[in-house]
């Protein structure tokens, strides 16, 4: 069985796979969660050897990781395309389609690659599925909304926990909550996507379907693409 330091080595080598896509003057979508964050690490390095990029960050952790490695940020409010965004995922299937917002990044990390041109995830072999669902679906909503959007969810046929951290409620970047939900195996993701777009106080939620070009999985000590 694989342990965290293998899946640890998957991670990182899909990662400098992606950057190797990274040119100059680029602008560049920077993830967040630990497969991005060998990402950003690895353009810390090609940033000290001269590469000249700007880029866009997911998340305030993100930020703050771009910021001590030398990596220019631009406000997204500022620009109209992304060439390239690196990111990771919860779990994807053959289709390409992923569950996202494990780390509670998912509204930022959606608008960032619906901006993108090429998009790319990367992950380590455990994130590759035959059905989603066995991870939680995250759902960003507003505080005030949140009851309602549980009691949807159950109406949806599934079960929710709201995200705690240290005691209180997790708080994403916006401010929000994050809602897990359960909907066991999903078999239609699309249809399940439209129901929560549905949901009025859902900011954002978990499935992420046609935001991805490629994935590059690492398996060993290889790595595999999918793409469309
Ligand atoms: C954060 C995300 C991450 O991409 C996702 O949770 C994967 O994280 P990790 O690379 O740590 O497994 O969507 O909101």
């Amino acid at each position: 069985m694989k342990t965290k330091s293998d899946f640890d080595k998957e991670k990182q080598l899909a990662a400098k796979e992606a950057v190797k896509l990274i040119r100059d003057n680029m602008i560049v979508g920077l993830g967040t969660g630990s497969t991005a964050y060998y990402a950003i690490i690895e353009i810390g390095e090609r940033i000290k050897e001269g590469l000249k990029i700007k880029a866009v960050a997911t998340s305030k952790e993100t930020e703050r990781l771009a910021v001590s490695l030398n990596i220019e940020l631009i406000d997204i409010k500022n620009i109209d395309v992304i060439d390239i965004t690196i990111d990771g995922a919860d779990e994807f299937n053959s289709d390409l389609i992923m569950i996202k917002g494990g780390g509670g990044a998912l509204f930022r990390e959606k608008i960032v690659l619906s901006l993108t041109r090429k998009k790319i995830i990367i992950s380590d072999s455990s994130k590759k599925v035959e059905i989603l669902g066995k991870f939680k679906v995250p759902i960003e909503a507003v505080p005030f909304a949140s009851s309602y959007v549980m009691k949807q969810i159950t109406i949806a046929g599934g079960s929710s926990k709201l995200r705690m951290k240290e005691g209180r409620e997790f708080l994403t970047d916006q401010g929000n909550y994050i809602i897990d939900a359960d909907f066991g195996p999903i078999n239609d993701p699309e249809t399940l996507a439209m129901t929560l777009n549905n949901i009025e106080g859902v900011l954002a939620h978990g499935l992420f379907i046609g935001l991805v070009d490629q994935i590059i999985m690492g398996h060993g000590d290889t790595t595999k693409i999918f793409e469309k």
